[in-house]
């Protein structure tokens, strides 16, 4: 017997608990980013094969530039490697990889892996995935605002006239669907300045396991939890 469930079109994800899990270990904190390389692995592939055509991953938030140097240096560096080692494997998923956030403070060897990256893999058609790099939702917003302000200044567009598709066209996130279900690993249940307006209608789901332990296996616990849940969009359905 054959049976259809609803997958999400795109999946967003704070990858979360990293830290922690290093300390559970007597581990330094940049092992437990290591650790969760490998689940960034996981999630690419586990999307791909149910069928999730894009999938965000918040890999570095504008905050993040407040952790002691060490770390953020860490996650700079292995965020180039990985992107070295992987672009092969990617391109040959059909992944396609965008990089969303501003494109300062980094060193000239990140902004060119993330050119390299974006290039490299620009014919992937299976999966989009969207690293999400210095990316804060506020930061996005003003920028957006800044954006439409300009436009109605220079007199080709009229303020009364912006609506919701103009300011979605401002954003980074532009030509992005819109995310149906928004996973925070680690328990925590916030949103942290991620995707806030693109999230009006997510689902979300907050497992408790912390980003390293969440496997292909917790991926697509999360798909079928997604499957269980009824989406109205604030309508009320005829039965
Ligand atoms: C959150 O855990 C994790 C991060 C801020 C960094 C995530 C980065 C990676 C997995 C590596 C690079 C990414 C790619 C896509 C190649 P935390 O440190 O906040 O954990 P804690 O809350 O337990 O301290």
């Amino acid at each position: 017997m054959s049976e259809t469930r609803a997958i999400p079109r795109h999946v967003a994800i704070i990858m979360d608990g990293n830290g922690r899990w290093a300390k559970q270990r007597n581990k330094e904190r940049y092992e437990g980013h290591i650790a969760g390389v490998e689940s960034v692995r996981a999630a690419v592939r586990a999307a791909a094969r149910c069928g999730v055509e894009w999938l965000t991953l918040y890999a570095f938030s504008t905050e993040n530039w407040g952790r002691p140097t060490a770390e953020v240096d860490a996650i700079m560096e292995l965020f180039c490697r990985t992107v070295m080692g992987e672009a092969e494997d990617l391109v040959r998923q059909g992944v396609r990889v965008k990089v969303m956030g501003e494109r300062t403070r980094f060193s000239e060897e990140v902004l060119r892996m993330i050119e390299r990256i974006e290039s490299v893999t620009a014919e992937g058609r299976r999966l989009t995935l969207v690293l999400a790099f210095n990316y804060s939702a506020r930061r996005e917003m003003v920028l957006a605002a800044r954006a439409l302000a300009e436009r109605v200044a220079s007199g080709e567009l009229r303020a009364e006239d912006i609506d919701e598709a103009d300011f979605a066209d401002a954003l980074m996130s532009r030509g992005i669907p819109d995310p149906d279900f928004v996973i925070r690993t680690s328990g925590e249940c916030r949103l942290s300045n991620f995707l806030l307006w693109q999230s009006s209608y997510a689902e979300l789901y907050f497992p408790e396991v912390l980003w390293p332990d969440f496997g292909e296996e917790e991926f697509e616990r999360a798909m079928e939890e997604y499957a269980r849940r009824e989406r109205r969009y604030g309508l009320v359905t005829e039965e």
